[in-house]
């Protein structure tokens, strides 16, 4: 995947939140998103995938030009998972998948049930597929969440924090997910502060605070980090 930010701008209630951030990254397939709170990953993040535009700069990604692409075609091509799973309560996990598939992207019933199907078959949720959100787990839900933003298959996911909501054995669950994307090629950006995944899924990172960009690169970088910043950031978080 290729990310091209040139000046990004982006303000919220008069206190710009993104200080031109410019950033340049070719050829990474998964990218992680790094800082401490209120550094702007969210925000960069939501830049990133459309969900909101900047106040101003440009930004590019695999050539796509975000800001003057229409909504309806650039999310053809990307999805997105928060750190709630945002599933429809009333409907099966099964059914949360195929509405998607039957609404936006204009699949039959039958079509979208054998996609489904496969995919929960993936991610060993066959036996939980006629279940609502209620009666899954967080991981289990988490990973509904997941095929739901995979089933029309997007080049591109974006992750917020996937993980943060749930307990250590679950993280793993939906880590473990997460990582099997990697082996089937799927690009994606993930905004995470669990490091030690980082290192095993992203191969290129960026390190944000307060607004700013402060170091990117490969993700080996992250064992000789060539700023003070980022040096404090990962003595502070290995310390944990
Ligand atoms: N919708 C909004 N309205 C006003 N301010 C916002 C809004 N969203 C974010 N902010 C502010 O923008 C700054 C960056 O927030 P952002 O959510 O991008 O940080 P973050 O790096 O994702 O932090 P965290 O790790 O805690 O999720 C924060 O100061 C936050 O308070
Ligand atoms: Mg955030």
């Amino acid at each position: 995947m290729k990310l091209h930010c040139e000046n990004i701008t982006h303000v919220y209630e008069g206190k710009k939140v993104l200080d031109d951030v410019t950033l340049h990254i070719e050829n990474a397939s998964a990218i992680a998103l790094l800082g401490p709170s209120g550094a702007g990953k969210s925000t960069l993040l939501r830049l990133l995938s459309k969900i909101e535009s900047p106040t101003s700069g440009q930004i590019h990604v695999d050539g796509m030009d975000v800001i003057n692409t229409s909504e309806k075609e650039y999310f053809k091509h990307i999805g997105f998972v928060f750190q709630h799973h945002g599933l429809f309560p009333h409907l099966s996990a099964c059914h949360n998948v195929t509405i998607v598939l039957e609404k936006v992207h204009k699949k039959t019933k039958e079509e979208a049930l054998t996609i489904a199907e496969v995919l929960f078959e993936q991610f060993e949720l066959t036996d939980h597929m006629h279940k609502k959100p209620a009666q899954l787990s967080g991981g289990q839900a988490q990973r509904v969440s997941i095929i739901r933003s995979l089933a029309a298959s997007p080049s591109i996911l974006f992750f917020d924090e996937p993980t943060s909501a749930l307990d250590p054995i679950l993280t793993k669950e939906v880590l473990h997910a997460i990582i099997k994307l990697r082996q089937q090629n799927i690009k994606f950006v993930i905004v995470t502060h669990e490091i030690a995944f980082a290192r095993q899924v992203a191969d290129a990172f960026v390190y944000m605070e307060e607004g700013k960009v402060i170091e990117s690169g490969a993700i080996e970088q992250l064992d000789e980090p060539k700023t003070e910043p980022l040096k404090r950031f990962l003595d502070f978080v290995m310390k944990f």
